[in-house]
Order: C-alpha cells, then sequence, then structure tokens
C-alpha cells in the first residue's frame, strides 16, 4: 500500500550506453513534447475514447501497482488513479520537463497521494519493486530505442501481467500505402516519430503473447495487449 507522496527530483534518470543516433533522438523529443507541452489540449480530447478503450484492456484492480511510460501531461492518470483506488500506486515517466511539470500540476490539483511522476529516458529507466500492470499510449512510436523499451518494460513487471500499447502508425496494408512516405514524414517532424522502430514486431519479440486488438482509421492507430506469464 503506497501512502506517501514521492515526487522525485527532476534531474532525469537514465543509464546504459547510448550511441550517438540515440541521443540526438531523445535530445530532439525534449524539444519536441516541451513545445507542444502547451498545445496538448486537442491531443487529450480526440484520442480519449481510444485512450480510455486501451486501459479497460489492463483490467486493473484497487490494490494493483501500475507503470506508465510516456505519460506526457499525465492525460491517463486520473482513470488509472480511479481504477487502483487509495491502495494502488501509479509510477508514470516522461522525458520531457514541461510535460512532467503539467502532470504534477494535475497530482497537486487532485492531491492524489499514490500516483508519482519521474522524469526518466523510459527505454532505460530502472525500478525498485516490479509492477502489476504497464501502459504506453502514444508513446512507445516515439522512444529513440523500441526494442529496448520494450524489454525494459517487460523486465520491470511480475510474471502473469500485461503491457497495453496503444499507438500510431502509417497505413498498414491497402492503396493508402502510397501515402505513407509523406506520413512517415509528418510524424517525424510532428512528433519525433522513430521511422527506424516496429512497435507491434518489438512487442511480439519480447511479450509471451502479443495481439493487436483494436484497429481504427484504417489501422494506423491501434492497440496491442501483451502477457507476460509465469517464468514456468
Ligand atoms: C504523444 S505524447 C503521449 C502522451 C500521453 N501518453 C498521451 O497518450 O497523450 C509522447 C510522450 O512521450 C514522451 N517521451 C518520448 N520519448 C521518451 C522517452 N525516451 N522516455 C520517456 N518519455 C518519452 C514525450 O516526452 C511525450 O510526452
Amino acid at each position: 500500500m503506497a501512502t506517501e507522496r514521492r515526487d522525485r527530483d527532476p534531474a532525469c534518470e537514465t543509464s546504459g550506453s547510448h550511441d550517438g543516433a540515440y541521443d540526438e533522438h531523445l535530445e530532439r523529443s525534449r524539444t519536441v513534447w516541451d513545445r507542444w507541452s502547451d498545445w496538448y489540449g486537442m491531443s487529450e480530447r480526440d484520442f480519449e475514447p481510444m485512450r480510455e478503450a486501451a486501459i479497460d484492456r489492463l483490467a486493473l484492480q484497487p490494490g494493483d501497482r501500475v507503470l506508465e511510460i510516456g505519460c506526457g501531461p499525465g492525460v491517463n492518470l486520473e482513470r488509472i488513479r480511479d481504477d487502483v483506488d487509495e491502495s494502488g500506486e501509479l509510477v508514470a515517466v516522461d522525458y520531457s520537463p514541461a510535460m512532467i511539470a503539467n502532470a504534477r500540476e494535475r497530482i497537486d490539483a487532485h492531491g492524489w497521494e499514490n500516483v508519482e511522476v519521474r522524469r526518466a529516458d523510459a527505454t532505460t529507466a530502472t525500478f525498485d519493486e516490479p509492477f502489476d500492470a504497464a501502459l504506453a499510449t502514444l508513446s512507445l512510436s516515439v522512444m529513440p530505442d523500441i526494442p529496448r523499451a520494450v524489454e525494459t518494460v517487460y523486465r520491470s513487471l511480475v510474471p502473469d501481467s500485461t503491457f497495453v500499447v496503444f499507438d500510431v502508425r502509417p497505413f498498414p496494408d491497402g492503396p493508402a500505402r502510397v501515402l505513407n512516405p509523406f506520413v512517415r514524414r509528418f510524424l517525424r517532424w510532428y512528433a519525433n516519430w522513430n521511422p527506424d522502430g516496429d512497435v507491434v514486431a518489438s512487442l511480439e519479440a519480447v511479450f509471451d503473447e502479443s495481439e493487436v486488438v483494436d484497429t481504427y482509421t484504417h489501422g494506423t492507430t491501434y492497440a496491442v495487449v501483451c502477457e507476460k506469464r509465469d517464468a514456468d
């Protein structure tokens, strides 16, 4: 049971070895998402039903301990906090200091004692205790090393737990694929989307089970449910 409010020092937690491209992507992420932090209302509204559907898939219970990676301004905090109740715990990480500041404002406004936001690179972050469930909405595809971020989440979960991902991608099939070069360029500019990553394949490679359960807008937005099973 978590009763203590723990907002860590905003000094960023990051570890492990990275190459120049990784550092460049991460730094651009900070710039891009700091910039969008003041203009996030439309994204918060437009994607809300899909985020809600993704969180439903976690089937959270009171008392659960949940990890959210790339939490942005905290758009999912209230729903997760409602699900896990006062006896649960939510740790949310984001790399953008401006996004973290907005998420902290939300926590302060509600007076949640068991919701913690940390400034960290979710790809390499480490956590003291494992989580019962994890969530990433619109964030995994913008991380600098998606397979490594997925491995970090997998390691941070208890056995028999669920990771739900809601994300965007270019058109997966059909004639609209002709537009994908433009879509890729737009996502890269707008969101610092990682053109070298494949979220669905990375999840399939690491998790014991992984299934795309919902698709929207011709498959360009989708939700994946991943299960980590017992080691036996
Ligand atoms: C599109 S926003 C998504 C925010 C929120 N999850 C939502 O559903 O709207 C992407 C977020 O991922 C964060 N992010 C990008 N790379 C990250 C990393 N390596 N570690 C942690 N957060 C990261 C950005 O700072 C940004 O807040």
